[in-house]
């Protein structure tokens, strides 16, 4: 089987992109190693800090955030990085050809149930001149590389550098990443939807109706049933329909007026879509795609909807938009 390394060089990814894909890998080799130890390390549990996000850190998105921190500033490659877990952007190195936004741990809640979480990062090209959160705002169209690790019974990774998306599954007994599927395919259809229900009553009136069909199935306008999983860990939902097709959705809903969704563009919703369109798959919010937003801040927060075209399409024509 192919490491990781074999396959950036067979695709031609440039040295630098490649060396920085292989740094983030090997990083959250030591993440993969942290998260198994749980309890046993004292790992698991809350802090009493509060990150720019207004969620309390839980230990491991303290850790892994300055594991990663650790792993870029030691890259040569890396101009700046931004985080779920950082207020402002962080500079690196001058000469730098690359910025990275990175959720370093995704599912954070999860952590205490010893169920899912993995690392979510996006590499954008870095732009001459002095460092600001500007140089963050590019759309996801521009990123060089997206992918996210999956802390689960096995330690897998999801890459695309833009030659569709790879899957790389870590083999403990040599700590190597080896390709497992070279090229993923979402299907285009599917029977099976992972939404939080719990906010249904707080959604826009076409989420409502999409998802009242969608649950009526074959009683209503619908032509089959479908099934429901929610694995509250968006790098668990989106790898379920990687693997076996799917549609994923955070919508925008009023609970709290001040934040009306939930996942973060640039740490979340931007490497998920590039890997999902990848992979023959789309990435909406609903309104237009992901990818063509154009941020205005580094934390900013957006609707999902993404997964198997055909569905995301119905679930579109909702919303007015048939594409
Ligand atoms: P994070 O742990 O990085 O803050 O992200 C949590 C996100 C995402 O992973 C998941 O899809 C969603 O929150 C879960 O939301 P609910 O708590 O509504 O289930
Ligand atoms: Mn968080
Ligand atoms: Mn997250
Ligand atoms: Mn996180």
């Amino acid at each position: 089987m192919q490491t990781l390394t074999q396959t950036l060089t067979k695709q031609a990814v440039s040295e630098s992109l490649s060396q920085l894909i292989l740094s983030l890998a090997d990083c959250s080799k030591e993440i993969s190693q942290a998260v198994r130890h749980g309890a046993l390390a004292g790992v698991l549990g809350a802090t009493e800090q509060e990150n720019v996000q207004g969620e309390t850190q839980k230990k491991l998105d303290v850790i892994t955030n300055d594991m990663l921190k650790d792993a870029l500033k030691a890259e040569g490659n890396v101009r700046g990085l931004a985080s779920e877990e950082e207020d402002y952007v962080v500079e690196v190195n001058k000469q730098g050809e690359y910025l990275v936004c990175f959720d370093p741990l995704d599912g954070s809640s999860n952590i205490d149930i010893n169920s899912l979480v993995g690392t979510i990062f996006s590499v954008l090209p870095a732009q001459a001149g002095e460092l600001t959160e500007n140089s963050f705002l590019q759309n996801g169209r521009q990123q060089v590389a997206a992918g996210y690790v999956l802390y689960g019974p096995s330690t897998m990774m999801a890459l695309t550098t833009g030659n569709g998306t790879q899957l790389y599954t870590l083999d403990p007994d040599t700590n190597e990443f080896l390709l497992t599927d070279p090229s993923v395919s979402i299907s285009q259809d599917t029977a099976e939807f992972a939404i939080n229900m719990s906010n249904q009553r707080f959604w826009e009136a076409p989420m409502q109706t999409y998802i009242s069909d969608l649950l009526l199935g074959k009683i209503g306008t619908r032509e089959k049933s479908f099934n429901m999983r929610w694995i509250a860990a968006m790098v668990g939902d989106v790898h379920r329909v990687l693997c076996r097709g799917g549609i994923f959705m955070y919508p925008t809903d009023n609970k709290n007026p001040e934040k009306p969704y939930k996942l973060r563009l640039m740490y979340e919703a931007n490497p998920m879509a590039l890997l999902v369109e990848q992979a023959g798959g789309k990435a909406s919010t609903g309104y237009g795609d992901i990818l063509d937003i154009e941020p205005e801040a580094i934390h900013q927060r957006v609707a999902v909807i993404l997964g198997s075209a055909n569905e995301v399409e119905t679930c579109l024509s909702y919303h007015g938009l048939d594409y």
